[in-house]
């Protein structure tokens, strides 16, 4: 069976230092997954975690930090007792104040971080990015070394420039890891093998034969112990401006001619700076954006967001947005893209459906055109599967008609137990490949393309549509649709 792989070598020996090392970033995310990949031999022999915060511990209380608050949270497999005391042994705590840029010298003095590979990973708020990078420089560590930042990014064009800027100035474009976990996803992943692998999606691929496409990214969970943070972020920069234009500048894409980072980036970067730009009368017309209220989730009742710990009483961040979305080259031209993503919403499903055109003529009879319609759906998550609907002939006599489906669910093919987002991501840090993570330019053209729904918003002052918790979300964002003659697609996995 032929694999496919971006591989570029082996991960090295590497100094992975968690600037920010007891946050909640790596205790739910990182550290579970550097552990996931110890534990399945992929990190690679040598490797030294080096977690940087500014809570005072020593070496023992971090270890015994971790064990109490990290070890529950690794998912995938679990933890094996063996692995995980040898994880611990390769852990070296360091009490630092990230926010001191004459602070980070003492990290010279970590046994190994002088000769190995250096990497580090600013799991902070994004105002201390430029400080860290400063003070990095100052103790000299920055040669050579890799820097990942997390998202958000800045909170609209002009402070995601700022702080690029700053961070350009200590590291080049290459040694700058911009993480869209998103990316990391093994379904995001087999979108590159499904379209550019099969000659049977391309030729289909486009304005001709694709009547619209939907990004759907649902949860069900609300703001959690979030809300300080997200009430300042809202749906649009949480989740519209990273997650959700990277999934469709990666299904719009044209092919690339190989899978190096800068081929796929430029490629993804076209599409992004293609997006129509939105005017006023674009944006009251094609953009909901909504909150959510008290309703029902999992079976038992939940407050409503401004109800939530850490969110104003009287807030008005959205919690859902969905809007139309044009790109405009000749691929595209005219085709819909609908995106919608929202907390508390009726179930978690990620997936992307590409619904094609209704056939020009019917010799069959009996099926309304457009109900036979073949639609593709790529599922993302919970469970991820490429279902693809056609029309099939009910048994018997007569020609009675009836939607139908050919399903690839992945885990019938693949016992393998997949990766985690963020363990792949990791592991492409370590190993110096940069496919899957942002380039400044496309994270720049999609500040650029939300830019005039932020500035409409905070003029027009207009409140967020309200939606129950539990629900799929405003009506206006069905309306959204329906005035294209078409429907938002929920269905069963
Ligand atoms: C994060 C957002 O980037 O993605 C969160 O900040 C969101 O608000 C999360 O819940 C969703 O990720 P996933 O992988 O659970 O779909």
């Amino acid at each position: 069976m032929a694999t496919f792989s971006t591989s570029s070598g082996q991960p090295n020996a590497f100094s992975f230092v968690l600037i920010g090392g007891t946050g909640d970033l790596a205790m739910r995310k990182i550290l579970p997954a550097l552990y996931a990949a110890h534990r399945d031999g992929t990190l690679g022999e040598g490797g030294r975690i080096v977690p940087v915060a500014q809570t005072e511990l020593a070496q023992d209380g971090y270890l015994q930090w971790i064990n109490e608050h990290v070890k529950p949270l690794v998912a995938t497999d679990g933890v094996d007792e063996d692995s995980w005391v040898s994880f611990l042994e390769r852990i070296t705590y360091v009490v630092l104040d990230a926010s001191r840029a004459d602070a980070f010298s003492v990290l010279r003095d970590v046994p190994g971080m002088l000769r190995s590979q250096r990497i580090f990973y600013l799991a902070t708020g994004p105002s201390l990015f430029v400080s860290i990078c400063a003070g990095l420089a100052a103790a000299g560590l920055t040669e050579g070394a890799r820097v990942v930042l997390e998202k958000p990014l800045g909170h609209d064009l002009a402070s995601s420039q700022a702080i690029n800027d700053a961070v350009g100035a200590i590291f080049t474009e290459d040694q700058i890891y911009r993480i869209d976990h998103y990316l990391g996803k093994e379904a995001v992943q087999n979108m590159f093998a499904l379209r550019f692998g099969n000659v049977l999606f391309e030729p289909l691929w486009r304005r001709e034969w694709v009547e619209s496409i939907q990004i759907t990214v649902a949860e069900e969970l609300g703001v959690e112990r979030r809300g300080d943070f997200y009430d300042k972020t809202g749906a649009l920069c949480d989740m519209v401006q990273n997650h959700l234009l990277q999934l469709l500048s990666i299904v719009a894409m044209e092919p690339p001619h190989s899978m190096d980072a800068d081929a796929v980036r430029d490629e993804k970067l076209r599409v992004l700076r293609a997006l129509k730009p939105l005017r006023e009368e674009d944006i009251r017309q094609n953009v909901v954006r909504g909150q959510y209220r008290a309703g029902v989730s999992g079976g038992a009742p939940v407050p409503g967001y401004v109800e939530e710990p850490g969110v104003s009483r009287d807030s008005a961040t959205e919690t859902f947005v969905a809007l139309k979305a044009e790109i405009e080259n000749w691929r595209w031209s005219g085709v819909p893209f609908f995106l919608r993503t929202g907390k508390r919403l009726a179930g978690r499903v990620a997936e992307i459906v590409v619904n094609f055109r209704p056939v020009p003529h019917s010799a069959l009879g009996a099926m309304p055109l457009r109900a036979g319609s073949n639609r593709l759906t790529i599922r993302l998550q919970p469970n991820e599967s490429v279902r693809l609907n056609v029309l099939g002939k009910v048994p018997g006599i007569g020609m009675n008609l009836r939607g139908v489906y050919l399903d690839l669910a992945f885990d019938r093919f693949f016992q393998r137990n997949r990766m985690e987002a963020y363990q792949r991501l990791l592991l492409d840090v370590i190993a110096g490949r940069l496919a899957l993570f942002v380039r400044r330019d496309e994270q720049e053209a999609a500040w650029k393309w939300v830019a005039p729904i932020l500035e409409d918003w905070d003029r027009s002052l207009t409140a967020p549509k309200p939606y129950s918790a539990g629900s799929w979300g405003p009506a206006a964002a069905s309306a959204l649709l329906a005035r294209e003659g078409t429907c938002w697609v929920e269905e069963e996995s």
